[in-house]
């Protein structure tokens, strides 16, 4: 439970507010590159922690994110035209580079050199893992680029995707650091016929309630679900949080390999969010990417323009009461539909001020505690948690162990690509 203080420390991410000076010492993911098609396509809108931006690829393929509004007396940019080397507003024909600079004016004099007195915010950008990642915080604070494995990892190997979530960030990020949630919100009776293209019989997630076992380290925590199973076996699943709202978990084995999985929830603002889905092999190229999309609810279909959900709250997530009883859990397609519309469900913010959290909760209640300090020492002037530490390496697993076996040993050799510095 937190104080009603406390809460709105943690959900709101506008300039100015804790949580949003906090987030912009980190690079944030802005869009897909794939959104970005080719140099010169058309802009594309961004919301990200309750700005209104434009993205663009300028004729040298480089991607650019500016205000979504003319610095002369703004118009939308999303209406602009993308052409050599600049995004040009239709308006008064006023043309910005990558960087915000002013770079022609079409309805002022050339004598007057104006528009080298115009600039527009720019935010930096680099490109890895399929995402176009910018800094939105003092340049002199911008933290090395994102370097995950697997942003690293070959594009045959990788699946990214996104997700529009139409609740606070923080409500998803809660949900994807609650492994006790998993074998029960995401549950499949064998029996059922849950998804077309996924395989029934293969439980998320083995066992009974977990021990929640929850180590800070530089960049946020690790923490393991430790379930004892029937026999004289652990079923232990391992996860890391990386500061401040990504998490890395063992992927679904369903596509063949050595799977990592995690999301990033990016805060569009303080009542939206988008949440990246990524999955990668460790070992073989995936062959199925598209089912990762399948199975979380993404594919084809199941995602508008703008990455909304066709199975929204205004559907009722086109809940299956009949599969209900026999399939799955909730009734409702989708492994990431069903997070997304039980966190929904809690409203645009939920209220923690009346919650009654138990043991299960650790990790939540550690991950408040991480972003409730690291926001107070960035508003004392300090280094945000993590902004600057290696997550190279960094990987999830889930593993059957012996119960008399050191299981903790066994999978901090698996939480990292290098056992030794787990
Ligand atoms: S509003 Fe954009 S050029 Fe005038
Ligand atoms: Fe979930």
């Amino acid at each position: 439970m937190l104080t009603e203080a406390e809460n709105e420390a943690l959900v709101r991410v506008g300039p100015g507010t804790s949580m949003g000076e906090l987030m912009r010492r980190y690079w944030m993911p802005a869009l897909l590159s794939r959104e970005l098609s080719e140099p010169d396509c058309p802009p594309v809108r961004v919301r990200l922690l309750g700005e209104r931006l434009v993205a663009f690829r300028d004729t040298a393929g480089r991607a650019g994110l500016l205000s979504e509004f003319c610095a002369h007396r703004g118009a939308s940019l999303w209406f602009g035209r993308n052409e050599e080397g600049g995004l040009r507003c239709v308006f008064h024909g006023w043309k910005y580079d990558v960087d915000g600079n002013c770079l022609d004016m079409m309805n002022e004099p050339d004598a007057f050199d104006f528009k080298a007195k115009v600039h527009l915010r720019a935010y930096p950008t680099v490109e890895a893992g399929g995402l176009v990642w910018a800094f939105m915080g003092p340049p002199e604070r911008k933290p090395p680029p994102p370097a995950f494995e697997w942003t690293q990892a070959p594009e045959t190997h990788r699946y990214v995707d996104k997700t529009w979530e139409e609740c606070n960030w923080l409500q998803g990020l809660e949900g994807g650091l609650d492994t006790s949630h998993v074998p029960i919100l995401h549950r499949r009776f064998e029996e059922g016929s849950p998804q077309p293209g996924v395989d029934a019989s293969a439980p998320l997630v083995r066992g009974r309630a977990p021990e929640v076992v929850v180590e800070t380290t530089g960049y946020g925590y690790r923490y393991f679900g430790v379930r004892e199973l029937a026999s004289d076996e652990v079923y232990v699943r391992g996860y890391h949080f990386v500061m401040p709202f990504t998490q890395i978990r063992p992927g679904a084995d369903f596509t063949g390999g050595d799977l990592v999985a995690g999301h990033m929830w990016a805060p569009m603002d303080d009542h939206n969010t988008m949440v990246y889905n990524w999955e990668y092999s460790l070992t073989d190229a995936m062959e199925d990417p598209q089912a990762v999309a399948r199975e979380l609810g993404s594919g084809p279909g199941e995602v508008d323009d703008r990455f909304r959900k066709a199975r929204n709250q205004d559907n009722d997530y086109r809940i299956d009461r009949a599969l209900q009883k026999t399939g799955t859990f909730t009734g409702i397609f989708g492994v990431n539909t069903q997070d997304h519309a039980i966190q929904e469900s809690m409203g645009p913010i939920a209220d923690r001020t009346v919650e009654q959290l138990g043991q299960a909760d650790r990790a939540i209640i550690t991950a408040r505690k991480l972003l409730l300090d690291a926001a107070q020492a960035v508003a004392d002037g300090g280094e945000a948690l993590g902004a600057s530490a290696s997550v190279d390496g960094l990987r999830a697993a889930d593993r059957v162990l012996a119960r008399a076996s050191d299981w903790h040993a066994a999978m901090l050799a698996e939480m990292h690509a290098d056992g030794a510095r787990a």
